[in-house]
């Protein structure tokens, strides 16, 4: 077995830690280029750091939230311990707030308000046991995730990702690329290839860097490239993560998944996503009421800063779609992975 292989199951990228009473965070708007780590130590910059990318992915952003909870608490509490759990509920709408489509931020804000009517006292040592909890939790669902993901894989395939759903967008592993380490680690000799995904080039900059950290070759295209490289029989599965999965199994992820997945069942090819459960809202019943974010046309007019967009056009940037369910063959969760996933599967799935 090569170097490569061995080194791969390894959990060596972790984004989000917190230490020292704080967060830190890799900040993934300088990688490749630099490795430079941020600590925050309010819960105002927290938000922040979500809505400007220094840290993105769902689970990411999800534990961030819940570390960003912690912050709050032990700011409110001693500006007033005995009003403490009333001001804090406009901190939570602030991170509620500072990204919409990713639901697991949501989710993990939700899970961590939930503790605090019980509190009696100091609530720091209660919130952060929970949140570290939310982050091994994380960790643990990636990695089972990537053995059932893994299953479905021949060992000389050729997959496809797009976007970054890796250690860097979860705390730690990866979904997609938990899936893809795990085969890897397993001696499967995939090739992987990676959308550039325009226009933050989290596949250029992200998935690359970390598959590579891993020893896990790597091939980019332009994203208008993969139709033809499904079209020329190299590529057998996509495998993506997801912002938000609906009830009935729509899947909100990276903007051009959804092409992705309609040139997949053109051609033949299996699509996989591969999210755990706190990416599912039962509460949306489809992917037509989970909404997507826009963001700023200077992120299409600008590259590396500088303008190439030609002056006095007009621009339409959501960074995420929504693929029907219909298109999705298999989803992997930490409690299982379901085949043609639908509204029944997953209401059976989450339980409901
Ligand atoms: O805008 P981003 O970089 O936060 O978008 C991230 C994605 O779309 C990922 O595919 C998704 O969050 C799954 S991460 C495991």
């Amino acid at each position: 077995m090569s170097q490569a292989i061995m080194s791969t199951d390894q959990d060596t990228i972790n984004p989000v830690q917190w230490r020292n009473n704080a967060l830190e965070l890799l900040d993934q708007r300088l990688l490749p280029g630099e490795e430079t780590w941020l600590r925050l130590e309010d819960v105002e910059v927290t938000a922040g750091a979500i809505t400007d990318m220094v840290v993105r992915g769902a689970p990411a952003i999800g534990v961030t939230a819940a570390y960003g909870v912690v912050l709050a608490a032990r700011d409110r509490y001693s500006a007033d311990p005995d009003t403490w759990k009333t001001a804090i509920q406009a901190d939570l709408d602030t991170l509620n707030q500072a990204r919409p489509t990713a639901v697991n931020l949501r989710w993990a804000v939700a899970r961590m308000a939930k503790l605090m009517s019980g509190i009696d006292g100091d609530p720091v040592p209660v919130l952060l046991a929970e949140a570290r909890r939310i982050h091994d939790e994380d960790i643990a669902a990636c990695r089972h995730m990537g053995e059932l993901g893994a299953a479905y894989i021949d060992a000389d395939a050729g997959v496809l990702t797009h976007c970054n759903a890796g250690a860097l967008a979860t705390a730690g592993y990866g979904t997609a690329l938990g899936v893809i380490r795990s085969a890897w680690s397993k001696g499967k000799a995939l090739t992987v290839f990676a959308d550039e995904t325009r226009p933050w080039l989290q596949g250029a900059r992200l998935t690359a860097w970390e598959l590579l950290h891993d020893g896990i070759p790597v091939q980019l295209l332009a994203d208008g490239a993969a139709a033809y490289l499904m079209q020329k029989g190299k590529v057998q599965w996509v495998v993506v993560g997801a912002d938000r999965v609906a009830a009935n199994g729509d899947v909100a992820n990276k903007i051009g998944t959804y092409g992705l997945a309609v040139a997949a069942r053109h051609h033949g090819v299996r699509f996989m996503v591969v999210a755990p459960t706190s990416t599912i809202d039962m509460q949306a019943a489809s992917g037509a009421e989970i909404p997507i974010e826009q963001r700023d046309p200077d992120e299409l007019f600008l590259a590396g800063g500088k303008r190439v967009a030609a002056e006095g056009a007009g621009a339409w940037n959501p960074v995420f779609d929504i693929t029907p369910a219909a298109l999705v063959d298999v989803l992997v969760t930490e409690r299982g992975a379901l085949d043609s996933p639908n509204a029944a599967s997953i209401g059976n799935l989450m339980g409901i």
